[in-house]
């Protein structure tokens, strides 16, 4: 996993754990998604960070031909299995969505903040990539913090202090996150206690940071490489305001690759 931005410890040696720490069985977000993929007619999804599945699973469920992907083996094991489990057959492959190759579908995804690991000359060669994965005219749907309503408040309001127990170990997390408006990069500072039963809790730590975008930077970006933006919300489907939805859903079409 090649990134320069640094990762969160829960896509490496804290895998096991990510599915109770990120956002639970709040389905609002995969509604939204689906809404938006059966009003465009939508069969096949490629989503190319599936994590540990939480979109894929869902689409899967709701009818859609879903193929996931994703460059963190320990994240895509932990779908696998699960695909497995369910016997569903749902393609889970490992690769990075700025070189993948798997074939040409109505719809990419890449939900959760997932481009945000990206700097901005690797996120416009994903979604170069990301044109070539999809069939002439096909849908992108992808979500990242929005630079513009990351008032102070907002950042302060990403801070965490979690304690979850799965299968008698306790897990502690506090995030604490900070933003260098200038260059629109989110650093978060992740400390983790994990205890086993009552043996002595482990404590892990980690930084890592998130290229954040202003929806105009975004649409300047996708039309550069080859799409054309149909909408941007809230993720929840909401009206978007440029100063206060805090997470850009951005829905684009591929259209023809500007020369070069
Ligand atoms: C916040 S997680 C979201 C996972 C899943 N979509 C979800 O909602 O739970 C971001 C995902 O992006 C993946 N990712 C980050 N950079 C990537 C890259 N260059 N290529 C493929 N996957 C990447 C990470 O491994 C991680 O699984």
């Amino acid at each position: 996993m090649n990134n320069i931005l640094g990762l969160p410890l829960c896509y490496g040696d804290l895998s096991e754990y990510y599915d109770a720490l990120s956002q639970g069985d709040d389905n609002s977000k995969n509604q939204i998604i689906e809404k938006t993929l059966r009003e465009h007619q939508v069969e096949t999804v490629l989503d190319l960070t599936c994590g540990t599945g939480a979109q894929v699973f869902w689409l899967a469920k709701h009818g859609y031909n879903v193929t996931g992907a994703d460059f963190s083996p320990a994240l895509l094991k932990i779908a696998q299995d699960k695909a497995r489990k369910e016997n569903n057959g749902i393609p889970l492959i490992e690769g990075d969505m700025r070189t993948i190759e798997v074939g040409h579908f109505d719809a990419v995804i890449t939900m959760f903040n997932a481009v945000g690991h990206l700097t901005k000359p690797d996120f416009e060669k994903a979604m170069r990539n990301i044109h070539s994965n999809l069939k002439e005219g096909g849908l992108y749907l992808f979500d990242i913090f929005n630079l513009n309503a990351m008032s102070d408040e907002a950042v302060n309001n990403l801070s965490m202090d979690i304690t979850k127990t799965i299968h008698h170990t306790k897990i502690h997390n506090i995030q604490h996150s900070k933003l260098d408006r200038k260059c629109g990069r989110l650093t978060s500072c992740d400390q983790f206690s994990i205890q086993e039963g009552s043996a002595k809790p482990k404590t892990f730590e980690g930084n890592f940071t998130l290229q954040i975008y202003t929806a105009e930077e975004l649409r300047e970006m996708l039309t550069r490489n080859g799409f054309e933006t149909l909408g941007q919300y809230g993720l929840d489907g909401s009206e978007f305001s440029d100063m206060e939805t805090e997470n850009i859903l951005t829905v684009a079409r591929s259209c023809h690759l500007p020369h070069k």
